[in-house]
Parts: C-alpha cells; structure tokens; sequence
C-alpha cells in the first residue's frame, strides 16, 4: 500500500505556504513570503496579508504539487492550518483548502500552527523522524505571536506547562527593534547584530535577592545591565514586558533623551553609534533568550525529560540554537531543531508534519478527541488535533 499523501495549506499570517508530505517525507514546502509588503507599515496589516493570500495562492499551490511531482488525485487528506493566526489570513486558507477536499472528495484536517511550530523540530533531511524517541519531552515554542513551554508526555499528549504573560519572544524581538529603527520584522536583524557584536561584551548574569540580570561586561567594568523579569517566579511563565521598558530605558539614557521613547518613534535611534546599536542587541539578545534557558532548565530539573524540541521563528536565532543545545549537553539530553531553515519559521511542511500525527493518533487511538488549536486558546496546550471535516 502507498503511504498516504498529505498536502498541507498554511495561511496564518504573512507567509502563503502549500507542502506536501507522502507517509513521513516532506516532498515539498513551497512558500510565499509577504515581508515587503507589510515592511513600510512596521508589522503584519492583516488587510493586505489577505489580499496577498489570495493573490499568490494558486502559484504556491502549483509551485508545491510540481516540485512533489504528484497529482491531485494522489492527495489522500488536505490539512490547513485552523489557528492560531489572524483571522482573515487564516480564512483564505481554510476555504481553498475547502474547496479542494470538496473537490477531491477527501477529509479536512484542521491543524493547530503551533503544533506545527513543535513537530518541526523532529525534521531531519525531509524526513519527519517520530521513531524510537524516549519520553517526556519538553518543547520551547517561540515566534512572533506565543512563547511557550510544553510538556510532551507522548507523541500524542503534549500540554502547556508555562508561558508569556505578556509579548511573544519574537513580538519583543520586533519591538525592540523598532526601537532602533530597523527594519520589520526585526528579529533577524537583531540576531545578525547581536552575532557579529557579541565578541565587544563579556556577558554574565547576577542574581540579587529575587533578580536576575544580564550584565554586559567591556574591559573588566559593567557597561550595560538588563533585568530577566519572571526570572524567579516560581512558575514556568515568562514575561517580556518588562525588558522591553528596560531597554527603553536604556535607550532613552544611552541617546541622552529627556523624553520618553514612543515605541513606534524609531527616530531616537539616530543619535545611537553603531557600536551602540550592536550592543544593545547583544543585551537584548541575551536577556530574552536567557529568560527562556532558565525557565526550561527549571522544567528540566522538574520534569526530567529525554529531549529538548525547539521551534518558532526566533529558533532561526543561532545564539539561541546554541543555547539550548548546551543546555542540552549540560544535562545530557538530546536537542531536536528543524535541520532546514524554511521549516523554523511559518512553513507548511511543519502543518503537514502535524497532520501526519493526527493520522497516527487517529490509527492507533481511533479517536483524536480534542484540538490543539482551541486548546491552546483557553490555556491548556491539550492533546493533538482532531481530524475535522471542516467542508460539512
Ligand atoms: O513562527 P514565526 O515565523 O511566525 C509566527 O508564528 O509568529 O515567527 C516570526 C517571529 C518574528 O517575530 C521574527 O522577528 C522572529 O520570529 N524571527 C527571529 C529570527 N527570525 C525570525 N527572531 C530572532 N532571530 C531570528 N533569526
Ligand atoms: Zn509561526
């Protein structure tokens, strides 16, 4: 019998994303990206990010099943991204997704994109490696919209065990770097940044009482310091609020401004060297991904898992690849991170990925009971997706 051939739809934000996947290989992940369009306005305008969806939908489409070399009847399940996302955007993948099942007669599978963000991690060369793994796990999910910890009790069992109280990782990022007049979205500039000024500052953290710092160390003396807030909450939950004020701060002293920065005001900026602006982004850089590694080395100590999954657009940060895999190493644990980088930030092939999990869930447990993506909305990470006829 043929393994089964998913074609997995992908349309939450400001990426239009079709892949393919026949059993557990990725055939193709073709992708859309609308950066240029929403750069001038500083973030995502859900608007235009539809109207694009719609425009390049059917050439992603095309692109995908070409490269795959299938056709369309070939496609045993069409799997789409249902949440979390921006409702306009999503719904322009949900109907042509719709169509398409009608159309071929086969079933829907609604996904959850930050079940996609997770299993992303277990891609090795296209291929999706769910096999021999130990459990529990942990996953640190991080992108433009949620930063969470999850637990991964099994492959199909996996909830929500901490998370940002306020800004996502990667809403910080892009925060921040609107700060310094860089261009949306800003988390890669920042971490190019921070790579190429990260020999200019020895960083430690300190802890006083309940707080942690990142101090940044020049010539022996300490040249900048920044709180890692939540450091010692308690809980697994972080907070990136209160980093965002503190760079500010920083900013703000660093330019010599009397009045406070407006976020959206990059102009203040100018007055900064480049020297200033690389690091900071050290700063920056090390503050956020060190509020992540302390709540995870926590969930470690906690939970004392196997693995270490990470996944999320601000996993394409290399300082925070390296991070976790010397978390990894320092508590010997395995670190799964996507191998290619099209599949760290939004992508289809990781949907697909999730859909493939749904079908094995649906195989060995003949029920998928709950959904991840309305899950997650009301606080439980939950278990895996149900597979949903969303066209009846
Ligand atoms: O997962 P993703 O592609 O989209 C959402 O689901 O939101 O994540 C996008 C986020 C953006 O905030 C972006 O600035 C951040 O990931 N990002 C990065 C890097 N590349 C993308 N953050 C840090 N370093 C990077 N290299
Ligand atoms: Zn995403």
């Amino acid at each position: 019998m043929k393994d089964k051939i998913i074609l997995a739809i992908e349309t939450s934000c400001d990426e239009t994303a079709v892949a393919v996947m026949q059993g557990n290989k990725l055939l193709s992940n073709a992708l859309h990206s609308q950066i240029d369009l929403h750069k001038k306005y500083g973030g995502v305008v859900p608007g235009i990010a539809k109207l694009a969806h719609i425009e390049k939908f059917d050439d992603v489409f095309n692109q995908a099943v070409d490269e795959a070399g299938i056709k369309l009847e070939d496609i045993d399940y069409v799997a789409v991204t249902r949440g979390l996302g921006l409702a306009i955007a999503l719904e322009v993948g949900i109907n042509k997704a719709k169509e398409l099942a009608t159309k071929l007669n086969v079933p829907l599978l609604g996904m959850s994109h930050m079940a996609g963000h997770l299993f992303s991690a277990l891609m090795k060369e296209n291929v999706f490696e769910f096999e021999h793994i130990q459990y529990p796990n942990l996953g640190l999910l991080v992108s433009g919209g949620h930063t969470a910890i999850v637990l991964i009790k099994d492959l199909f069992t996996i909830e929500k065990i901490g998370e940002s109280v306020d800004d996502a990782a990667g809403e910080a990022y892009d925060k921040f770097a609107m700060m310094l007049g860089l261009e949306y979205p800003g988390g890669p500039m920042v971490s190019k940044l921070a790579a190429e000024y990260a020999p200019k500052l020895e960083i430690k953290l300190s802890r006083i009482h309940r707080h942690v710092y990142v101090n940044g160390y020049q010539d022996g003396q300490i040249k900048y310091s920044l709180p890692i807030p939540m450091a010692s909450s308690g809980d697994l939950n972080m907070s990136y609020s209160g980093l965002k004020t503190a760079v500010k701060q920083l900013i703000n002293e660093l330019s010599g401004a009397s009045a406070k920065l407006n976020i959206k005001e990059t102009g203040r900026a100018e007055k900064l060297t480049q020297d200033q602006i690389g690091e900071l982004c050290v700063m920056f850089e090390a503050a956020a991904l060190n509020a992540l590694i302390l709540k995870l080395e926590q969930a470690i100590k906690h939970f004392s898992p196997h693995e270490l999954w990470l996944g999320g657009g601000v996993s394409a940060s290399p300082r925070l690849q390296t991070m976790l895999t010397e978390l990894a190493a320092k508590h010997n644990l395995i670190s799964k991170i996507a191998d290619d980088r099209k599949l760290l930030t939004d992508n289809a092939g990781m949907i697909a990925a999730a859909a493939f999990v749904a079908l094995k869930q649906q195989d060995e447990q003949g029920d998928i009971s709950c959904n991840i993506a309305e899950l997650y909305e009301v606080g439980n990470f939950g278990k895996l997706d149900r597979v949903t006829n969303l066209s009846l």
